[in-house]
This record gives structure tokens, sequence and C-alpha cells, in this order.
């Protein structure tokens, strides 16, 4: 199915947002349909027996594909033509080699620390993590042999290089996964400084990756891979799905990286569907358009709230202040500040679910990067199951509520929150 696609006019090369209607597919693919159907099959027919046997030699590494030499379709847990498509799409966003769609952002994170890491290794991540990933990374992962130790929000490179010593002697970090911006707090970590500590850390023997859950900017507002990530992550549920309708994850890098990866989801069966795919193909059509709208509500909302007696602190990339040392990761790692806020209403949990439950227009459940505007309350909801300690040294406090900024008309957003508000 895989096919040269013509991305270019006159030698110039187009911006995804120009190609996310068509890139990768060709009508003529399917009796001239303008879209890709939804190819629901679990399986494919081979034109003979040794085009079967050609196909699984490839698929199974028994030997390289010849030069010119496609993996033919074989079986839906192994490849389908809408995530193919799809995942060819997804590249163009962060200028990667190669992508791969999976059942969750959770299925996304989980196989791509299967793949590379083996019991002894140590994980190196940031603090805080999402919840679930925050749960697979210390409740699951040490069950396998693998250790881990936290990068906090401004720590310098001596500070991490000391505490992993410290943690863990003389064994190195496999891998270093990063949440940049964190969940829920928007702490931003410095993606260049990760990868000259990777670098360090590599040995002839082993290549230490970097990997950057990009959730929360989106591949609108971060590109993880041009500042030395080998490995972008997605909760493609979030921004790149953007209507709350579907449960999916991507992971992008370059293929040697992606291979072992693909190699494991497709044991592990962690692949999205066709339909979820079919629609991702159709949530990317607008994820420019979606995007900057809810940057442009989120940066009116950060400053209706600043300003607000009842709120006592906005945690909003757009609203770093010049002298802030995450101001300056800010300038060389984010083209936008997104659309994710979260703030202290003044009080505690009592005076944030008065807040919570007030709200008219804006829907209080998790989840986040949808076309309509969702708050909920992390220490209770997200990060329920996040160490309390760990909760606290990270400000993630009972105060704390967090805001996924829709498409709504901003004045009624803005709306909502006020009355809210004085509802405390
Ligand atoms: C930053 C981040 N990463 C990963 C995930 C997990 O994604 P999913 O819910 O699609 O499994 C989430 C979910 O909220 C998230 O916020």
């Amino acid at each position: 199915m895989r096919d040269e696609y013509d991305d270019t006019i006159a030698g110039e090369r187009l911006a995804p947002e120009s190609l996310m209607m068509g890139y990768g597919y060709h009508p003529e693919w399917s009796e001239g349909a303008l879209k890709s159907p939804i190819f629901q099959t679990s399986t494919f027919t081979f034109a003979s027996a040794e085009q079967g046997k050609r196909f699984f030699e490839v698929a199974c590494g028994l030997r390289e594909a010849a030069d010119g030499e496609t993996i033919g379709l074989i079986y839906s847990r192994m490849n389908n033509p809408d995530l193919e498509i799809l995942e060819d799409r997804l590249t163009l966003w962060d200028g990667a080699e190669r992508a791969l769609t999976f059942s969750s952002g959770m299925a996304a994170i989980a196989t791509t620390l299967l793949a590379h890491l083996r019991a002894g290794d140590v994980l190196l991540h940031t603090a805080p993590l999402y919840g679930g990933t925050d749960h697979l990374v210390k409740e699951i992962l040490p069950t396998l042999g693998i250790d881990t130790v936290e990068w906090d929000p401004g720590m310098s490179r001596s500070a991490v290089e000391e505490r992993v010593a410290a943690s863990v002697g003389r064994r190195r970090p496999g891998m270093i996964l990063m949440e940049t911006p964190a969940n829920p707090t928007n702490d931003l970590f410095d993606i260049e400084l990760a990868a000259a500590l990777a670098a360090d850390y590599s040995t002839s023997e082993h290549t230490t990756l970097v990997a950057v859950d990009n959730t929360f900017l989106g591949p609108v507002w971060q590109h993880p891979l041009q500042h030395g990530a080998d490995l972008v992550i997605y909760s493609a549920t979030k921004y790149i799905g953007g209507h709350s309708d579907l449960i999916a994850g991507a992971c992008l890098g370059s293929c040697a990286s992606i291979a072992p990866i693909a190699a494991l989801r497709s044991v592990l069966g962690t692949m999205a569907s066709p339909w979820t795919g079919w629609l991702i193909m159709r949530s990317l059509e607008t994820l420019d358009l979606r995007m900057r709208k809810q940057t442009e509500n989120a940066q009116r909302i950060a400053a209706f709230l600043e300003h607000h007696p009842k709120v006592r602190l906005v945690k909003y990339l757009g609203l770093l202040d010049s002298d802030d040392p995450q101001h300056e990761i800010y300038k060389r790692q984010c083209l936008g500040p997104g659309a994710m806020i979260s703030f202290e209403i003044d009080g505690g949990e009592a005076e944030s679910f008065r807040f919570l439950n007030s709200l008219e227009l804006i829907h209080l459940a998790v989840s986040l990067g949808s076309t309509e505007s969702l708050v909920e309350h992390p220490a209770t909801m997200t990060h329920a199951g996040v160490d309390p300690a760990e909760k606290a040294r990270l400000g993630v406090g009972p105060a704390l509520v967090r805001l996924s900024v829709g498409v709504e008309r901003a004045d009624d957003l803005i709306l909502d929150l006020g009355q809210a508000l004085d509802a405390v």
C-alpha cells in the first residue's frame, strides 16, 4: 500500500495542514473514492502462496526486504491500510521517518518502554507524569526488574546526574522518558539537556534513547525530534483525535528506533483499529485549525484568571515571566503556549469542588485536547493514584484544577468561569 506521494509543488515542500486531506492515499486504489474507505477487515488475501511466504519472511525478520520491495498487507494486527495512511500523515507534523498508532496513549507508552528496556535497566523520567504513566513506571516496571529515577522540575544537569548516581550507583539510564509540558502542572523540561545526558549515558553496546510525551502541546506547538529526542509519543485521544470520541496513541521516530516497537506491537496487538484510524484521519484535517483556536481562547482565559481574586496561581505557558528559567526553555523549545491551563482556587478541595460543580458550559470530565472545554481536579482524579507526598512535592494540591480549553467562543467560557468562581 505504501507508495510515493507528491508532497511538493514546483519543488516546494507543502505544509502538513495542506497535506492532511490526501497524503499517502490514491483514489484509484478504491474506485476513485476521494476519501480512503475504512478497511474493516481482519485479514488480507494473498495473490499466491509464494507471495504469502515472501510477506511473512520480511514480517518475521527471516530476511531483509529487497531494494524496492514493500511488505504487503497480511493481517490487521500487523498492518492495515487505514493505519498505514494515517501513520504516514502523522510523520509530517514531527518530521519523523516512521510513525505507529496504538489502541491508547498508554498502549503507545507501554509498548515503547517494553520494546527498549530490559530487566536490570534504569529509566530516568521527568516528574510529574500523567497518573497512568506514573503507575506504569512506579508500580509495573519495577516488577520487571527495571528501576526508575525521577527528574524534578528545575533540576540542573549536575543535580540530575547526582540523583542518578545516588539512586542507582554506576548503572546508567537505558532510556529517558519526558513529559513536557508535564501533566498537570505545565512544568517544562529541556529536551536538549536530556539528549546531552543520553549521549553521556550511552555506551558502545547501548544507546540511551530520549522519548518525549508531547500530548500537551501536540504536533502543532512542539517538535521534540528537532530538539534531539529519539521518540515522540502522543495520547492521540487528546488533540490529535480532538473530539472526545476515540481512544488512541502514537509513537514516532527514526526507522531504527521504531522497528523494535513495531515488532512488539505486532506481538502484543496494541495497534489501533481501522475505524479509529479512519476517525483520526478525519480529525487531522482540522488539527491545526482546532489547536490555533483553542490556544487563542486559552490566552484570553489565562489573562482573565490571572487577575481574578478567587484564583491564587495560574500555570500557563503563555504567562511565564521572562526571568523565569522555564521561559528560556519555552522560547527555545515550544512554538506556542497551547491550551492547557492549571490554576489554584483560593482555598482547598471544598472550594475547588464548589467551583467545578458550578460550571455550566465547561464539562467536568477527565481527558483534554477536545473541541469542548473540559475541567478536572488532578489530585483526586487523573492523579488520584500518585503517592500523596509526591503530589505535595510537585504542586498537585487540593486547590489545583486543570482546564483544557476548547473551541467555544472565548467570551462564553469566561462568562462560565466567572460565575463558577463567584460561587466559591
Ligand atoms: C500526558 C498524557 N500521556 C498519556 C496519556 C494516556 O493516554 P490514553 O488515555 O490515550 O491512554 C494521557 C491521558 O490523559 C496524558 O494526559
